[in-house]
């Protein structure tokens, strides 16, 4: 091979990241598109003349790949969580002294220093989609969506096309590329964008789309990447999620070296000293973000020290270091024409207001959720008002107040309803809520068996609602264990069902019936416990019987579960309707082990408080306190009378002798290993 033309390719190629550097990531090209279009051409043409010197991260492999038909499943190595939102100051302040308390329970001040000086880092929210990105030395190798947080879509292919994410790190210090590493974002289309595409597809006679976000989430997850390649999508980096070895002690630093590598971040970011200035910072930009031509819908506030984000760690939902401070939603206007009672999965009632339909943040409102009775009571809400709606949380519409001043007299109280609408059974009133407890309701058991049936619980193919509404109606099935009793000349007469579509139900019932613990955990549908938490409670327990058997203290223990969802388990496991369907399950021949759990080793872990002291040889701090919080254990920084196990490393010093003076179990780290190898 030519000696000239590989150098030649090369340097081409790092003058064209040069330059992508200075147009995306900088914002200040420094050539002319016209000159930057040569040296692409340049390097296509030498390459098309040497294919064999190719490379997937050559700047002309952007697009390339073929249509696919459905994308294939990513799963998560470091969970994407999501963020807890506030709305007001006060809420701001009160997220900075949640996070005192906290590390002030955890007995960790004198580990982080007197807990008053916290430091913030204040971003943009960019109103866009999650994606995570993986480089390999330094190499883009995949990509993908957020999805439940634990699982996504890979959308590698479609990625590679977006301009802001570079194929290769710029920086050219190769001493700082780790082996791996995975960089966070939002992938965005900038406003001007987004109407020039709407622009065009009104002309095509194509449906528009209804915001950024849905054009940006809509490009991104096209079939064909050829398409997407047409959409600009943007990114902004905001963070890692896996980070190996990588020693990075602050969240600055972290942004400092996403930039490094060639991703862009927002250049809005704010270190603050302290909550105030974070507050103000917040606030300095309500009026100015409309000025930005990409959709902000809020800021995000976060601890800036690494070590912080370690101690304080994180719920199922959210991490405890970071907060969102939403901006307010816009209003619209509009009539309730009606209001109509909704009945859920666990019998709650709850008021809908139908209305005149409205455009509101882009797409059209005719629904809002009234929450409850005490509400329409509050807001004196009467079926015939002109109301102000708005989104909360960008997704349900809500009634924010009536424009009594508009009232022509004709307007109707609402009744509060006595009894549930589905069945007729009389109602209870549980603090806000009106509930209905007939276990027997048609309305809650089409939802439960809906549930049940669904993709992320049992996964019965063909058994979806409008099916279930009928067996319902038809009181061929009253529960979900029903399912496991259908015949094949109960469903023949259905309608739209045939002899071969009921077969395959019988069989796809039949198969359900193997899944793993924590599907059926989670079909169950016991309220907070939904994917996720079903995961856990299946590894922590192992079998169904004994899920039924924890006490509220045991459950509690466990890391990931809080204390309401410890009582709603419990709650759920003592109706003794419950415990008869959960018998019928049984007798079907449903699967209630788990095929990974761990066994009775895991209690060893789960729930349990470990610290750390000393120097380890196997393992870095962070690395065995993630081992630790993977097994659903807790670690703390200082030993107590809580403290189940103390893992000394060499000079393990005071921690060591406390945990002694307390007769704590005392591991080293061949303790520790045949304690985790147990499972
Ligand atoms: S940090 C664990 N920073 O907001 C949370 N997220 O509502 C880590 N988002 O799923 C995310 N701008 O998609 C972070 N500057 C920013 C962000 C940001 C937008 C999105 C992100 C997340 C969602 C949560």
């Amino acid at each position: 091979m030519n000696k000239n033309v590989i150098e030649k390719i090369e340097n081409l190629r790092a003058k064209i990241r040069y330059h992508d550097g200075k147009y995306y990531v900088d914002n200040s090209p420094e050539i002319a598109d016209y000159e930057y279009d040569q040296l692409m051409i340049e390097l296509r043409s030498l390459e098309s003349s040497h294919p064999k010197l190719i490379t997937p991260d050559s700047p002309t492999q952007r697009v390339g790949g073929e249509p696919v038909s459905e994308f294939t499943s990513f799963e998560h190595r470091v969970p994407m969580l999501s963020i807890d939102n506030t709305y007001s100051d006060e809420e701001l302040r009160e997220f900075d002294k949640r996070i005192r308390r906290m590390l002030k329970d955890a007995h960790l001040n004198d580990e982080v220093g007197q807990a008053d000086d916290i430091e913030y880092v204040v971003e943009h929210k960019i109103d866009g989609i999650a994606i995570t990105l993986w480089y390999e030395n330094g190499v883009f190798t995949r990509g993908a969506t957020r999805g439940n947080g634990f699982r996504g879509d890979d959308v590698t292919t479609n990625l590679r096309t977006v301009k802001d994410i570079p194929l290769r790190f710029l920086c050219t210090d190769h001493t700082e590329i780790p082996p791996e590493i995975e960089i966070r974002g939002e992938i965005y289309l900038p406003d001007k964008d987004f109407q020039m595409l709407n622009q065009g597809r009104e002309e095509a006679g194509e449906a528009q789309f209804a915001n950024p976000r849905n054009a940006a989430a809509g490009s991104l997850k096209l079939l064909d990447p050829n398409t997407t390649a047409k959409r600009p999508l943007r990114l902004f980096a905001y963070s890692f999620g896996f980070y190996g070895d990588s020693k990075f002690t602050t969240h600055i630093e972290c942004l400092e070296s996403i930039e490094k590598f060639g991703l862009p971040v927002n250049p809005h970011y704010k270190l603050c000293k302290d909550i105030d200035e974070a507050v103000s910072y917040c606030n300095s930009w309500e009026a100015k973000k409309s000025d930005l031509d990409y959709q902000v819908d809020g800021m995000v506030i976060k601890v800036n020290s690494l070590e912080l984000h370690d101690r304080l760690g994180s719920t199922s939902k959210a991490p405890r270091w970071v907060i969102s401070y939403k901006y307010h939603p816009e209003e619209a206007t509009t009539r309730i024409e009606a209001i109509t009672v909704q009945v859920g999965k666990t019998g709650t009632l709850t008021p809908v207001a139908e209305l005149s339909p409205v455009p509101l943040s882009g797409t059209t409102v005719s629904r809002a959720s009234l929450h409850n009775f005490d509400e329409i009571e509050r807001k004196d809400i009467r079926v015939g008002d002109n109301v102000v709606v708005q989104k909360a949380g960008e997704i349900i519409p809500q009634v924010v107040k009536v424009l009594v001043g508009k009232r022509t007299g004709n307007e109707k109280r609402f009744d509060v309803p006595e009894r549930c609408p589905a069945c007729e059974s009389e109602v209870t009133k549980e603090e806000v809520y009106l509930k209905c407890y007939n276990p027997l309701c048609t309305a809650q058991a089409k939802r439960r068996i809906i549930y049940f049936a669904s993709r992320n619980a049992m996964d019965i193919e063909g058994l979806g609602p409008a099916l279930i509404e009928q067996l319902v109606d038809k009181k061929v099935i009253r529960n979900y264990a029903d399912i496991y009793s259908l015949k094949l000349d109960e469903l023949v007469p259905l309608e739209r069902v045939g002899e071969k579509s009921a077969q395959n139900l019988i069989d796809a019932i039949e198969e359900s019936k193997a899944r793993d613990l924590h599907c059926l955990i989670c079909a169950l549908g016991i309220q907070n416990i939904g994917t996720h938490a079903a995961e856990v409670l299946s590894k922590n327990f192992g079998t169904l019987d004994r899920l039924m058997d924890a006490s509220v203290e045991e459950l509690d223990e466990i890391f990931e579960i809080g204390e309401i969802t410890a009582k709603s388990i419990i709650n759920f496991f003592s109706n003794s309707h419950t415990q008869d369907v959960i018998n019928k399950l049984k007798a079907a021949g449903v699967n209630v082990k788990a095929t990974h759990s761990k066994t009775d080793a895991v209690s060893d872990i789960a729930g349990k408080s470990f610290v750390v002291t000393g120097t380890l040889n196997g393992y870095t701090r962070k690395e065995i306190e993630d081992i630790i919080k993977n097994l659903s254990g807790k670690v703390s920084s200082a030993v107590s009378g809580k403290t189940d196990f103390l893992i000394a490393g060499e000079s393990p010093g005071s921690k060591f002798e406390k945990a002694e003076k307390l007769g704590t179990t005392i591991l080293n780290e061949d303790g520790f290993e045949n304690l985790i190898n147990k499972i």
